[in-house]
């Protein structure tokens, strides 16, 4: 799993920096999830932390959040804006194998990705 979620990221994001940086807005929006929050996570109150624990896919997504941080930090001086986005729990093959309740449509998921690369 960080082979594709965080690895795999960091391939992409390398492959397209010099495309990125010769863009005269250039954005990068990595797909995270709320399972990857240590907030979501730690918190009592919030219905992620009752979740069973899982030793690989929230662990990726917080990997995932770290590296955000660290290409907005990286990548600022060159104009590139760095975000991750939590697309809510949609109806994807994902969810489906999983048995999850989805009711959000991939699309919906996607809004958020699409206004921050925007
Ligand atoms: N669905 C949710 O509720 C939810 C919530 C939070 C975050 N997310 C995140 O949203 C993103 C999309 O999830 P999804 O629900 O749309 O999942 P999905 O329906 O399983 O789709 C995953 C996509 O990733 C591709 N993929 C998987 N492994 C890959 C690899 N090693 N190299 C290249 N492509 C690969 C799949 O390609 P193939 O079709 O060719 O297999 C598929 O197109 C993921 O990052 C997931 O963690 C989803």
């Amino acid at each position: 799993m960080f082979e594709t979620n965080v690895f795999g990221v960091v391939m992409v994001t390398e492959a397209l920096l010099p495309l990125l940086r010769r863009s005269a807005a250039g954005r990068i929006v990595n797909v995270s999830s709320g399972v990857g929050s240590l907030g979501n996570m730690t918190d009592p109150g919030h219905y992620m932390s009752k979740l069973p624990a899982a030793a690989a896919y929230p662990t990726t997504k917080t990997a995932l959040n770290s590296l955000t941080v660290q290409y907005a930090k990286a990548l600022a001086a060159d104009g590139i804006l760095v975000n991750a986005v939590a697309p809510g729990a949609c109806a994807t093959d994902f969810t489906r194998r999983l048995s999850l309740p989805a009711t959000r449509t991939a699309a919906q998921g996607a809004e958020i990705a699409v206004r921050l690369a925007r």
